[in-house]
């Protein structure tokens, strides 16, 4: 059976990165018993400014068809603030996207690139931040008053936590993770407080599993001065957003950082966690790595191909030895364009496949 996967190329590196993590399905494709349908889903400010929607309805709906979505970036200077990004939100809120999950992973060819690099890391840093998707300060509940008062309401739902924190434990159990680190502002926050009660209710059930609990603004710090201490990491929408850039800045480049947004078991998208980069658009210089360990998430999570998955990451750290992209040049490797980098790691899959 052909699975079938939408494509969102978006704006600016959107259309040059998604052709890269394309390249690799089609390997994949070519090289397994895997077969694939893409299908364009237009979204974005281009859009915008042709429809005056960002997601039209007809994209939502090849999207909802879907078994699975790769999505670029989208957003273009200029345009007004947020007419084109709310189709992200669309896709999140309309696919009840509950799940972002945000692997911070350093390649160990890249610790020339790690910002921490003169610091101790232990052996290196492979965490992954599981962000719940739909609710907190995000839901977007809200409104503006005579221009003098604004309001925006921190929602936490009982049943939206229990499954969030629920993927979480099942997350660290099946990476065989010694531990789970739980973020919020329980000190200050009620929403944080009904957090932590279902975090210790749930863990009861996971006796093998260590947990921990942390304030976010001291796991800010903490993630910069002990990274390799942490395995599983959830946390609640807003906490998640700030966290994981601090942790894509940790792994080299933003252009390196995945993430996928998850329903199990329904169509989920998967997107790097970079924007449209208007300022290196066009130029076929992004790094589009990001975008192919987005592809190998995809596998992973919605194609339960956990052994691909895992021959597109080594294929990745090979090809980290022989080139790299400008964002994580390295002068004594050769620079590499966007295609370029592509075509490298796919060669290395090739490879891996015919196995
Ligand atoms: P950005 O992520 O587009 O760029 C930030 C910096 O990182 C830039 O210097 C850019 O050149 C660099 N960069 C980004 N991706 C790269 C890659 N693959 N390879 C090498 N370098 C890379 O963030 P910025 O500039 O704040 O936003 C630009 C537009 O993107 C805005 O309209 C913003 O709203 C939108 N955006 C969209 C997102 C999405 O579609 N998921 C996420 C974040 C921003
Ligand atoms: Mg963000």
């Amino acid at each position: 059976m052909k699975a079938q996967i939408a494509i969102t190329k978006g704006d600016g590196v959107g259309p040059e990165v998604v052709e890269e993590g394309m390249k690799i399905l089609k390997t994949v494709e070519k090289y397994s018993d895997l077969s694939f349908e893409f299908k364009e889903a237009p979204a974005g400010g281009k859009v915008w400014k042709e429809m005056g929607q960002s997601l039209p309805d007809k994209t939502f709906t090849i999207i909802k068809e879907s078994d699975a979505l790769l999505f670029g970036a989208i957003g273009i200077p200029g345009l007004p603030q947020g007419v084109a990004e709310s189709a992200i939100l669309g896709i999140r809120q309309g696919l009840d996207l509950y799940v972002n999950l945000r692997p911070i992973k350093l390649f160990d060819a890249l610790k020339d690139r790690c910002p921490l690099k003169d610091q101790y890391i232990g052996d290196g840093i492979d965490l992954t931040i599981v962000r719940e998707n739909t609710e907190g300060l995000y839901a977007n509940i809200g409104g503006i008053m005579k221009k003098e008062v604004a309001i925006n309401n921190m929602i936490y739902t009982r049943s939206g936590c229990e499954r969030i924190i629920e993927y979480a434990f099942q997350f660290a159990k099946k990476h065989n993770h010694k531990k789970i680190t739980s973020v919020d502002k329980a000190n200050i926050l009620k929403p944080s407080q009904l957090w932590r009660e279902i975090f210790e209710q749930i863990g009861k059930s996971y006796p093998k599993l260590e947990k921990e609990n942390m304030y976010v603004d001291a796991f800010c710090q903490w993630l910069i001065r002990s990274p390799y201490d942490y395995e599983t990491v959830v946390t609640g929408n807003l906490f998640g957003d700030i966290i994981s850039d601090e942790g894509a800045f940790l792994i080299g480049s933003l252009g390196m950082a995945s993430s996928g947004n998850i329903h199990p078991g329904q169509v989920s998208m998967y997107e790097p966690i970079h924007g449209s980069a208007p300022d290196i658009a066009g130029k076929n210089i992004a790094n589009p790595i990001g975008t192919i360990l987005s592809v190998k998430l995809m596998l992973e999570e919605s194609f339960k191909q956990e052994e691909i998955a895992h021959d597109i990451e080594k294929s990745v750290e090979e090809a980290l030895n022989e080139g790299r992209t400008i964002d994580i040049e390295n002068k004594l490797l050769e620079t590499l364009t966007t295609t370029q980098m592509g075509d490298l790691i796919s060669e290395k899959l090739k490879s891996f496949l015919k196995k």
